[in-house]
């Protein structure tokens, strides 16, 4: 069931100290955006409905449940310290969820209502974004097909919509596992998608991982089983011994806004050498002096430890890196509005 939203000026304000200690999980806040999509008429304006006790009907024929038409995106909005409201680079989520849309023979919402609909939760949860420093406004853009099928076809229906949880770390361990007989994705396949499937497919990897005492997986390749993709919700990357910052080239991979953003900085704001190439386990295990993994939610996190063939292979001192640590400072600096934004990433949220 959805109720239209109501005004919040009425709502009685938060605790204090509900966000004194936040972990990464869904909450339903107060507002959410949704709209529809059908064959004959396209999308529905969209508008903002309660979220609190919010579900969806669904026919149990929707192609979602059986044939997984499910992408989605993840970005944050911050409180910066002067107590503006900010969003990190989100109309490249509008523009990766039209590819991922397209993968899956979806249709997608244009970029301007993405970002409307974003704004408005945002606008609409406002005294639910933390202080600066306690966490972000964790949001949740969903696509699902809802037609009804029964044999395998897309949906002539769709359902858009956007909701948000205030959110504090997500993974940020630093120990890593090669799971060699388990691919995250394969060439061609959905890999590039921020398909819901693909996420299905990291679970039990991910559950393995844990159960031995890492963080998460780190897949390799599907075609040679020997150069680093990413993690299951990460992208990867690694500071070689002379200097060189290496992620591997897209392709099976989620083009992730923080990878585009730390290649970024490092080569126009450092001016060190990155690139985007295929990196092999064995390159990695003798030669990095650093890695990391980057993404909306685990932000930038440094990886001290991976393991292969059931050894604890430790990268560079096994500590922590400076260069890991200077990459950090810098797009946190950007993404708060404490250092200057030459790419015009930020995007402030008029209230
Ligand atoms: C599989 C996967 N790779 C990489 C990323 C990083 O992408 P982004 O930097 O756009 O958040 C994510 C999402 O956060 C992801 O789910």
């Amino acid at each position: 069931m959805l109720k239209p939203f109501t005004d919040q000026s009425s709502r009685p304000s938060q605790e204090p100290g509900w966000d004194e200690h936040l972990s990464f999980g869904y909450r339903e806040t107060d507002a959410l955006w949704l709209t529809r999509w059908s064959a004959g008429s396209g999308w529905e304006p969209g508008q903002l409905y309660e979220h609190q006790g919010a579900t969806l009907e669904l026919s149990p024929g929707a192609n979602v449940l059986h044939y997984g038409q499910a992408v989605f995106e993840g970005l944050k909005a911050h409180r910066t310290r002067e107590g503006k409201i900010v969003l990190f680079r989100p109309a490249d989520n509008g523009r990766r969820m039209r590819s991922s849309a397209a993968r899956l023979a979806m249709p997608a919402p244009p970029i301007d209502t993405f970002l409307r609909a974003v704004e408005a939760v945002v606008r609409a949860n406002v005294r639910w974004v933390p202080r600066t420093g306690k966490g972000s406004f964790y949001i949740r853009p969903v696509l699902i097909g809802t037609g009804e099928v029964l044999g395998v076809a897309p949906a002539d229906k769709y359902l858009f919509f956007v909701f948000g949880s205030p959110a504090g770390q997500y993974m940020g361990g630093d120990r890593v596992i090669v799971l060699s007989a388990a691919h995250r994705a394969a060439p061609h396949g959905t890999g590039a998608a921020k398909a819901a499937g693909n996420y299905a497919a990291c679970l039990r990897s991910q559950k393995i991982a844990k159960s031995l005492g890492y963080t998460d997986a780190l897949y390799l390749d599907a075609s040679e089983n020997r150069f680093i993709e990413e993690l299951s919700g990460a992208n990867f990357f690694a500071i070689l011994r002379d200097g060189t910052l290496v992620t591997p080239q897209l392709g099976s991979i989620l083009p992730g806004i923080v990878r585009d953003s730390i290649l970024t900085i490092a080569r126009e704001q450092f001016g060190w050498l990155a690139l985007e190439r295929k990196l092999a386990i064995d390159e990695l295990l003798s030669d990095a002096v650093e890695a990391f993994y980057t993404g909306t939610a685990a932000v930038l996190s440094p990886v001290t430890t991976i393991n292969y063939h059931g050894v604890d292979h430790p990268i560079g001192d096994g500590k922590p890196g400076p260069r890991t640590q200077e990459l950090l400072q810098a797009l946190e600096g950007i993404q708060l509005q404490e250092q200057p934004d030459p790419w015009g990433w930020v995007t402030e949220v008029t209230l």
